[in-house]
């Protein structure tokens, strides 16, 4: 309790302030608001210990790509690798394996070179993802058409292939003549889905 002093300290137009001590409650709050704020000026602002609005933000949006990269991986490790995905990742993933790899039989745009044209709708070893996959991943050993399947894996033969497919019909200039059986509509990449 506090005490009471009845010493007047003012008094205006019979209104008298007597000199009373505060509450004990309410003067460690006060103090304890003090002691508070230099810990947290301290802490947040001399020492930089906390996180401050600037790095949590960083800390949960870094969190949130983690979480998102994982389920997209997710995503492509539960996919189905029989027939062609458009999933940008896959397509992009695609063409640069297909660009490191192949362009230098098929030509950059696979419009064909030593190998064949991939985008029109003439086939050697038939228009289906699956023959694509069937010949990426055996080969053509006789005809110069290397076996894939020892150096990328399913998952990246199943990426170029969809990438294949995401350019066909694609009429990339100056063809290399039509090779194999004309099958139509296959140049197209939504042939046969
Ligand atoms: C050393 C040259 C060479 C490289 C490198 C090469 N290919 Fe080929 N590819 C060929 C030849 C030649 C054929 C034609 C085979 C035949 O005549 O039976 C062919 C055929 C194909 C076919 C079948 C075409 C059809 O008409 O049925 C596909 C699909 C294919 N290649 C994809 C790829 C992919 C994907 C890569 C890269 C991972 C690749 N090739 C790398 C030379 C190559």
């Amino acid at each position: 309790m506090a005490k009471y002093d009845e010493t007047v300290v003012s008094e205006h137009d019979g209104i008298q302030e007597l000199d009373n001590q505060l509450p004990r409650w309410w003067v460690i709050l006060f103090k304890s608001s003090i002691v508070f704020a230099v810990l947290y000026m301290l802490w947040f602002h001399v020492l930089g210990l906390g996180d401050g609005q600037e790095q949590k933000y960083a800390t949960l949006k870094a969190q949130a790509e983690a979480a998102q990269a994982a389920r997209q991986s997710d995503l492509i490790a539960s996919m189905d690798l029989s027939s062609p995905s458009s999933l940008a990742e896959v397509v992009n993933e695609g063409s640069n394996i297909y660009q490191a790899n192949c362009a230098s039989c098929h030509h950059s745009t696979a419009r064909g070179l030593i190998g064949p044209n991939l985008t029109d709708a003439y086939w050697i070893h038939g228009a289906d993802f699956e023959d694509n996959m069937q010949v990426i991943s055996k080969g053509v050993l006789s005809k110069g058409m290397q076996a894939w399947e020892s150096s990328l894996s399913l998952r990246q033969r199943h990426a170029v292939a969809s990438y294949l497919y995401s350019i066909r019909g694609s009429n990339p200039p100056d063809p290399r003549a039509p090779e194999g059986e004309l099958i139509e509509g296959s140049d197209s990449p939504s042939y046969d889905l």
